[in-house]
């Protein structure tokens, strides 16, 4: 089983038989304040005829929002609200396709995701299941995509997942947690404007944002570690520190948390992250604790492996104001416990780049327990 987010490359690249990924990049991307106002241009040649239409994936947070009303609609096109209280799952996805299919008789020129890594999931994993027969959770692994996915649209309007980069998309299924890795699953194109963001709360935008941070320390601090991640993650940890301990005007700070979501998943697609995010999986698979806080509450009882990391991490938490909730785990069964423990410990690559081959003889699961304990 496999419970992260951010395994596109997972027990691929530097390991003892060496094996190098050969990496799907977003081969299209356009930056700036504003962009999204080129969606309908990009959206036009890829547009195959009047009746196949492009669907668009929404965060519910902008119905009836200013930004859904700049949505590029044409003939039948279709806006489609999809709430993200909730991680994405493989009956979510194969609903909509089904509801896509019955109504068009056409497939459709595109999908195009507008929201957090949720939406970003959601899109992903529906354009593949509209080319791929059966359910999306008989996708969910390693490269199990056979046909190229129907052409697919990434629009973050929330920083710090990396999912705008990334070659997974994380499903929760009936049996497991698990990404649909592949080269189809990348997106054709991307629009990064900053403007989006700006709605966000300052939690939100400080647990997302702290994702990358931890991106870029477990990254930077593991031992997959290379020249390609080394260049990416350096960046986007110099871009958290201004972003978070600088001072820079919002519009600024949006532009480069932006590109830090982006450097940062780069990073990681490239190398591994380690134990904030191997014990955040159990964290969420027991308790259903989102991905960003979840990172954030595991990551601050973490100087043992990450030290300065952690002391930055304190240093940003207090210049934001930010107090995380406490007591997650204290009314939890010795049986909940054990399942937390296993799955994170059942994320074996993430544990080999944080503390090398014998990791196992360095983390135990009493070890493990005592700082589930703390949170
Ligand atoms: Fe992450």
């Amino acid at each position: 089983m496999e419970f992260n987010k951010d395994l596109g490359i997972q027990q691929v690249a530097f390991t003892e038989k060496t094996n190098y990924k050969n990496f799907p990049m977003v081969p299209r991307v356009i930056f700036g304040k504003g962009s999204f106002d080129q969606l309908g241009d990009i959206l036009l040649p890829k547009r195959k005829h009047s009746d196949a239409p492009f669907i668009f994936l929404v965060d519910d947070v902008f119905e009836g929002k200013e930004l859904a009303n700049r949505i590029p609609l044409l003939f039948n096109d279709q806006i489609i609200f999809i709430s993200a209280d909730e991680e994405p799952k493989t009956s979510q996805v194969d609903a909509l396709v089904e509801m896509i299919r019955k109504e068009y008789s056409e497939l459709p020129s595109g999908i195009v995701g507008i929201g957090g890594g949720t939406l970003m999931d959601l899109a992903k994993a529906v354009s593949i299941l509209l080319t791929n027969r059966g359910g999306s959770s008989e996708y969910q692994g390693w490269d199990l995509v056979n046909k190229p996915s129907v052409y697919h649209v990434g629009i973050p309007t929330i920083s710090g997942t990396g999912a705008e980069v990334s070659r997974t998309t994380v499903l929760l299924g009936p049996e497991k947690k698990l990404g649909i890795n592949s080269d189809f699953t990348t997106f054709d194109q991307v629009v990064l404007d900053p403007d989006l963001t700006q709605g966000v709360s300052k939690e939100q935008w400080f647990y997302t944002g702290m994702d990358c941070f931890i991106h870029c320390i477990e990254s930077l601090d593991g031992t997959y570690l290379n020249a390609f991640s080394q260049s990416y993650g350096e960046k986007a940890l110099e871009l958290c520190k201004e972003v978070y301990l600088g001072d820079i005007s919002e519009e600024e700070s949006r532009e480069k948390l932006m590109m830090a979501s982006w450097h940062g998943g780069m990073s990681i697609a490239y190398s591994q992250v380690g134990v904030a995010h191997a014990m955040s999986y159990g964290l969420g698979y027991v308790l259903g604790v989102r991905h960003g806080i979840g990172n954030c509450l595991v990551f601050q009882h973490l100087q043992e492996f990450y030290p300065e990391g952690v002391a930055l991490f304190k240093e940003m938490q207090n210049k934001h104001g930010i107090i995380m909730p406490k007591g997650i785990c204290s009314n939890l069964s010795d049986e909940q416990f054990d399942i937390m423990v296993s799955v994170s410990l059942a994320m074996g690559p993430l544990w080999e780049n944080a503390l090398g081959t014998s990791w196992r003889e360095i983390i135990t699961a009493e070890k493990l327990q005592a700082i589930y304990r703390k949170i």
